[in-house]
């Protein structure tokens, strides 16, 4: 049997029929996800014991978030080594076996892979450390001059993503201050240069160097910066540029369609030269096989999306509306149709996420009651609008058990933003917190090292929300999502067909029908109300009953109906 065996539905036309056409992919977190070799951190052991767990899940596909050699400034964000394991993480034989343990159990892997920067331990900013201004090495980054008469001022306006300037100036060997370098995030992620070949030749290797291990795509992080305006110019509005990645807005607003439309082809984000890059890495994709794929990260304006996937570029784009949208129905229908519209014409699917390492949780988000109900109902209620479009969706871990963010103390936080903000910013570390899996206290079987010190607080109060819990709870989080992701592959209304919007004259209602016979009605009110549509039950995020008037509806409800 060939590796591909494993795999159902896997279908020769490399366009249309691809796994990652409709794929759900879980987003694992590596040092949160388990603790397989018992330090009180995840590791690559871990998420083989979890893959059992993941298989039952019913996803097509896991997403490995960073396991390489770093100093973790940023969580592995920081690479020292891209083609290599983290001792922290495992070995590279724990990679393999993870790869190949997951392709018996019918899921693809995805790895992250960080070309727009590296990490200030890379040997290559060593060397550019102890080389000369405008020697070879400095060239690999981007090292300038300051301004000022002794260079004291960096050498334009550009503010970091994470706080501050994104310059930061080096000792010369001599021990005098020298030049700057840019890094669009932590002074210890200095950006690399694509301008120049050898950053282009070594991305196509560590591209290789998984792909041989039997990856089977890629998330490529802050895709939409690698190429700068190599003229430096100095930005009008540097923090607003710089923000504008971090969109905490409601995505159908003007102020928010300004910001993103602010990136569009500009010095830092989305230039037009980045597609050359991407078109190169489609080439080295191919020659592996049709079935390898790459997801760009890349908060850009619809009207720029289809650039990153059309057919020579790469084959996702995340969308990250949902990460922002409001619980208000019409709003969702406007952001659903125009993520659908951005790549329909490249022919992409649209993807749909709720949550990732770098937002809070959505039950947090949507939630506006204390105990966090109505966040909770609504979130499930969100998934069963996500599940039920067309295109792929991506479950970041322990969304599908519900958990909302982790109150962290400041002095527990670790992420660089709360330190680069000085505290202004609380930053992500309250949806990262290692995931509950048996037990009812701290650390609910992430590790069985009792007196470990986890690296983020797990709460009090995770009895319920644990994976042995809710197994066996038909109403938990959990068996929802095992429910949807099921329907979602084995019902051939929800694999197939467009979206057409019903108009149910109630802006609290969003109604869509997915081909030929579903029928999904997000209640986003908190009244009852009386079902758009006549037909059989398929699934419910929440309560509804049969009424004189037909199916009833409770308050932050989806449901999918057979008509
Ligand atoms: C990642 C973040 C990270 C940043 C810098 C983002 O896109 O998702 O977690 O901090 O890139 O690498």
């Amino acid at each position: 049997m060939t590796e591909v065996d494993h795999f159902e539905n896997v279908e020769q036309d490399p366009e249309q029929h691809s796994w990652w056409q409709r794929a759900a992919v879980y987003q694992v977190y590596p040092r949160s996800f388990r603790d397989g070799n018992s330090d009180g951190l995840g590791d690559l052991r871990g998420v083989i014991e979890g893959l059992p767990y993941l298989a039952s899940l019913g996803v097509d596909a896991i997403w490995l978030s960073p396991f390489y050699p770093s100093p973790q400034k940023d969580a592995g964000y920081d690479v020292s080594d891209p083609r290599a394991v983290d001792p922290m993480f495992g070995t590279i034989e724990d990679f393999a076996e993870l790869v190949q343990q997951a392709h018996e159990r019918g899921l693809r892997v995805i790895v992250d892979i960080v070309p727009n920067h590296v990490s200030a331990s890379h040997p290559w900013f060593l060397e550019a450390l102890d080389s000369p201004p405008g020697s070879l090495q400095r060239r690999r980054f981007h090292f300038l001059d300051g301004r000022g008469a002794n260079g004291e001022l960096p050498p334009n306006n550009w503010e970091s993503i994470f706080g501050g300037a994104a310059w930061t100036r080096v000792k010369e060997a001599d021990g005098t201050w020298g030049q700057w370098y840019l890094h669009l995030f932590d002074s210890t992620q200095p950006d690399l240069n694509w301008d120049n070949d050898e950053v282009r030749a070594d991305a196509l290797n560590t591209l290789k160097f998984w792909l041989d291990l039997g990856v089977d795509g890629f998330r490529v992080d802050v895709a939409l910066g690698l190429a700068k305006d190599m003229t430096y110019p100095d930005l009008i509005d540097p923090i607003g540029m710089s923000q504008s990645l971090r969109f905490d807005l409601d995505p159908a607003s003007q102020e928010a369609m300004d910001r993103r439309a602010g990136l569009a082809n500009s010095a830092l984000f989305d230039r037009d030269e980045v597609h050359d890059i991407y078109r190169e890495w489609r080439s080295l994709l191919n020659s592996y096989g049709s079935d390898k794929m790459a997801v760009v990260e890349a908060w850009v304006p619809p009207e720029r999306a289809s650039q990153y996937v059309s057919r020579d570029t790469l084959h996702q784009i995340f969308g990250f509306d949902f990460l922002v949208v409001p619980w208000d129905a019409t709003v969702m229908r406007a952001v659903i149709e125009r993520a659908i519209e951005a790549v329909a014409t490249v022919g992409a699917p649209p993807t749909w996420a709720l949550s990732n390492h770098d937002s809070p949780r959505v039950v947090t988000r949507l939630g506006d009651g204390a105990d966090g109900l109505n966040g909770l109902a609504r979130a499930r209620a969100l998934a069963l609008v996500a599940h039920a479009l067309p295109g792929s969706v991506y479950v970041y871990q322990g969304e599908e058990l519900g958990l909302s963010d982790v109150q962290i103390p400041d002095s527990a936080r670790q992420d660089p933003v709360w330190f680069r903000s000085a505290g202004e910013q609380k930053g992500r570390d309250g949806g990262r917190v290692p995931l509950p899996w048996f037990g009812t206290e701290p650390p609910y079987g992430f590790t069985d090292r009792f007196d470990a010190t986890l690296w983020l607080p797990q709460p009090e109060g995770w009895a319920k929300s644990t994976v042995e819990a809710e197994d066996i709870d038909p109403f938990s989080t959990l068996n929802l999502y095992r429910a949807s992701l099921a329907l979602r592959h084995s019902h051939p209304g929800l694999s197939s067909g467009d979206v057409v919007f019903l108009d149910t004259g109630d802006p609290c209602v969003l109604a869509f029908q997915r081909g030929a016979d579903v029928v999904v009605v997000a209640n986003t009110s908190s009244e009852w109300i009386t079902a758009p549509a006549i037909g059989l039950v398929l699934l419910a995020s929440g309560p509804i009953e049969t009424g004189q008037s037909g199916l009833r509806i409770g308050p932050d409800t989806t449901v999918w109906l057979q008509t």
